[in-house]
């Protein structure tokens, strides 16, 4: 086995962190654009820190992200040159503003036209997450958002619509980004703002099952409209080991990785696992659900499995073991056998090929790796150009794993779209330092730079590696 012929090779990037143009075309206001770089950010990022305006003191990162809004044709174009197969992107508020409307906003239907003609336009096949990170703030003020049952309508609109003006032009789409993450980023994941003592856990897991419904109604629907299109699930994907082979250890382990698969295992199975309504027993948790919602789960599981990888994560029972570090999401266990990158992320190219063996062996159902990459700090010579090979290097490797993991465990893998092909704003800092791209911005964390577009050293290198359908590595 190799990887297949019309392996989707490509790159991936969301709405609120390259387009900008935030308030242009009659966008509406979206949860990220009110959540501010520095020392804020996180309180309002995890719902503790109501601010649903803009305010003058701070500083918005996606206001102008990296104008991709305005450079589209330029940066697609690059993409193609690049011999890009598939672009991630994602959608939603310029097409219901306020989320509630009764007719989409036509200017952002018209702008993603364009955008989705321009990938086609080189054979680019898009892959289009619905939401990520993105609910129009007008929802959370009048709803509050994935709180309310009525965020599944206002989501299954969002889908109908989309799904008929752009049936000819997309075919993959993934429900949520790292649905996961709603339990660790509630607001810049899912609008949620908690209020002082009321019971969080039970509010995440409401909002959760509405998102479970919304998405497997996303599936219905788009099943119907075009039978050929293939709709994804997307996890925060991260295999979690014990420290040591303590059995109280690898039961931590098992329970921490259970929080993720519970989103997984209803959105591919179509149930609730068992262990999941225990766990609501225990937690004091009644998910209330409406009549169908069950069958609804049930008939409509996901066509594939896709997932963001960064790194493995590391737990131990013992209360000693404590040193942490940063990783996607939320922080981890220092693991003394792993490298970080400079944000402390810990560096696992092994654990890529064991969460695609952990998933294909509980899915059976074919897998997208849609973010993956290294962020870095990119400092340009006197020319401007930037010798990223600490990024090659992160990419090579987890190439490397995943081919192992096709060609000798018979995984099956769709595509690899790497995070940040293009620089961009990072989800978790709001800084631009934070760089993923293989094409660089001229653009800094406080907002100022040219927004001049040039190529990495790694741009070229990975021409190479798609062109030779990942044969050429080096
Ligand atoms: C994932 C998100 O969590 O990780 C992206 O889906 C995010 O939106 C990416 O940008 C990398 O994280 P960060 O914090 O480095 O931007």
């Amino acid at each position: 086995m190799s990887l297949r012929k019309d392996f989707l090779w490509g790159g991936a990037t969301a709405a609120n962190q390259v387009e900008g143009g935030y308030l242009e075309g009659n966008k509406g206001l979206s949860i990220i654009d009110v959540v501010p770089a520095g020392k804020d950010r996180v309180a309002v990022k995890k719902g503790k820190m109501r601010m649903l305006e803009c305010d003058d003191q701070y500083f918005y990162p996606s206001h102008e992200a990296i104008d991709f809004y305005h450079h589209y044709k330029e940066d697609i174009a690059l993409f193609a040159e690049m011999g890009f197969k598939c672009y991630r992107l994602s959608i939603w508020t310029r097409i219901f503003p306020n989320g509630d409307e009764v007719q989409p906003n036509e200017e952002g239907l018209k702008f993603y036209d364009k955008v989705l003609d321009e990938c086609l336009k080189y054979g680019i096949e898009p892959l289009v997450t619905i939401t990520h990170f993105d609910v129009p703030v007008h929802l959370v003020k009048t709803i509050d958002s994935w709180r309310s049952r009525k965020m599944v309508d206002h989501y299954e609109k969002l889908c109908e619509t989309i799904f008929t003006r752009y049936k000819d032009k997309v075919k993959y789409w993934l429900t949520f980004n790292e649905i996961n993450m709603l339990l660790h980023l509630p607001f810049s994941s899912s609008g949620l703002v908690f209020e002082e003592g009321e019971n969080e856990e039970a509010v995440k897991y409401q909002a959760a099952h509405h998102q479970l419904v919304a998405s497997a109604k996303a599936t219905e629907i788009a099943h119907r409209i075009n039978p050929e299109f293939k709709i994804g699930c997307m996890l925060a994907g991260a295999s979690i080991y014990p420290y040591t082979c303590d059995p109280e250890d690898i039961w931590k382990a098992m329970g921490r990785d259970r929080e993720h698969y519970f989103f997984v295992d209803v959105q591919s199975r179509g149930e609730y696992p068992n262990y999941a309504k225990k766990m609501f027993e225990r937690m004091n948790i009644n998910i209330k659900m409406e009549d169908g919602d069950e069958e609804l789960l049930k008939n409509n599981t996901v066509d594939f499995v896709s997932f963001s990888y960064y790194g493995s994560r590391l737990t131990s029972a013992d209360p000693e073991k404590n040193t942490q570090t940063a990783a996607n999401l939320f922080p981890t266990l220092r693991n003394p056998y792993l490298n970080t990158s400079e944000w402390g992320w810990q560096i696992d190219p092994l654990g890529l090929r064991i969460t695609l063996n952990a998933l294909y062996d509980r899915y059976q159902k074919p897998l997208f790796i849609v973010e993956n990459g290294l962020g870095a700090i990119d400092t340009p010579d006197e020319n401007g150009y930037i010798e990223d090979d600490y990024r090659i290097d992160y990419i090579r490797e987890h190439i490397k794993a995943f081919k192992v993991a096709v060609e000798e465990d018979g995984v099956d893998l769709l595509g690899y779209t790497t995070w940040g092909c293009i620089d961009l704003v990072s989800a978790s800092t709001g800084e631009m330092s934070k760089r993923y791209g293989f094409i660089y911005v001229d653009r800094d964390d406080a907002g100022n730079g040219t927004m001049r577009r040039s190529k990495k050293k790694s741009f070229n290198w990975y021409k190479k590696v798609i062109s030779s359908n990942g044969e050429e590595l080096e």
